[in-house]
């Protein structure tokens, strides 16, 4: 975000006119959002600046062309303008040299390709919930500045089973024409299909053919699964990988960075400091810890407190266990 200065500097050589004083503060603005590694937004500010045709509304244009189900007419998959970078992510360092290397084959592919290499383009992402699969595919779309696409295998798996076939070719068809990073989402549900035998022929003949299309699939996008039931995948589907990566529950060190991470910029009098914060947390997800420490904030906010103390985080993590709790016993 701009700072205050510049907003309302940039407001005010709007408001009087003064094109010179206000692309100064856009430029400033601009080399601000680089610094903070805000590279996407710096680019579309730069090309909105400067009357080049914005990412955004690229963006936009490939979201108005997106393939639907013949039957329902619903969408098959879904396009985001991704907002979240590796910087918003917190990761094991294995996973953050990995998804490192993914950037960097992919930044330099044209190089790779000079040589007849092709960069890394197929991912497995595997793990429990809320470990943060979904939003690292995002921040990849977002630090090669790429639009982030989202396909649920299970809904397209099994809706119309005589249809499934076509609307995975229109899928493969609209992957191939623009360069993003598409996320297929329960991908276990492949896995599912195949093993299970008292199933229809029919579903057998789709996997397989998502698995070739898969395979075969030779355009500039990365594709990225992602599951949480690896134990459903046989080794067919995982050879097919080039990058399989293991997201598990965040260590301590992980954990405490989690906490820093969502408790900046807030004000605090909290008596416990982060070190011994972090034991409280053990054996939760990342999204339960994030979860549970928006509760925290929201609570304080309120209660009209400036202060967030002890007990709001203790109050909220007790509700998440009751939560957890109920969950298990729905099951
Ligand atoms: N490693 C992480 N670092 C920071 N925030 C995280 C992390 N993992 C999850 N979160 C937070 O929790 C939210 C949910 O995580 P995410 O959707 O990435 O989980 P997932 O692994 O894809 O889960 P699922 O298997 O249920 O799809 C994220 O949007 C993010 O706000
Ligand atoms: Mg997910």
């Amino acid at each position: 975000m701009a700072s205050s200065k510049h907003l309302r500097q940039i407001f005010q050589f709007a408001k009087s006119g003064d094109n010179d004083s206000f692309e100064k503060v856009a430029v400033e603005i601009i080399q601000e959002e680089r610094e903070k590694q805000h590279h996407l937004l710096a680019n579309d500010l730069e090309e909105i600046l400067y009357g080049k045709v914005s990412k955004v509304i690229s963006f936009n244009l490939l979201k108005e062309d997106i393939p639907t189900d013949k039957e329902k007419s619903l969408p098959l998959l879904t396009v985001y303008t991704p907002t979240r970078s590796i910087n918003d992510i917190v990761l094991s360092s294995e996973n953050v040299f990995q998804i490192e290397r993914i950037l960097l084959e992919n930044r330099k592919s044209e190089v790779l390709k000079s040589y007849g290499l092709k960069s890394i383009d197929k991912i497995l992402f595997y793990g429990p919930p809320g470990s943060g699969k979904t939003i690292s595919a995002e921040a990849i779309a977002y630090e090669l500045e790429l639009p982030f696409v989202v396909i649920r295998i299970d809904s397209i798996v099994s809706s119309f089973l005589g249809e499934t076939s076509s609307n995975l070719r229109k899928i493969f068809d609209y992957i191939q024409k623009n360069r993003m990073v598409v996320l297929f989402d329960e991908f276990d549900s492949i896995g599912r299909e195949r093993s299970d035998t008292s199933e229809h022929g029919e579903i057998k003949r789709v996997v397989n053919a998502l698995l070739q299309m898969f395979d075969t699939y030779n355009g500039n996008s990365i594709l990225i699964a992602a599951t949480n039931h690896e134990k459903n995948l046989d080794s067919a589907v995982w050879r097919r990988f080039e990058e399989v990566l293991y997201f598990s529950l965040p260590d301590n060190n992980q954990i405490m960075k989690l906490l820093e991470m969502k408790l900046r910029g807030v004000r605090r009098n909290l008596k416990k400091e982060i070190p011994s914060l972090a034991i409280l947390f053990k054996q939760m997800s990342h999204a339960d810890i994030e979860r549970i420490i928006r509760r925290a904030i929201k609570n304080m906010i309120l209660e009209s407190r400036e202060f967030l103390e002890d007990q709001d985080i203790l109050n909220s993590i007790s509700k998440e266990k009751s939560r957890i709790k109920n969950t298990k016993l729905k099951k």
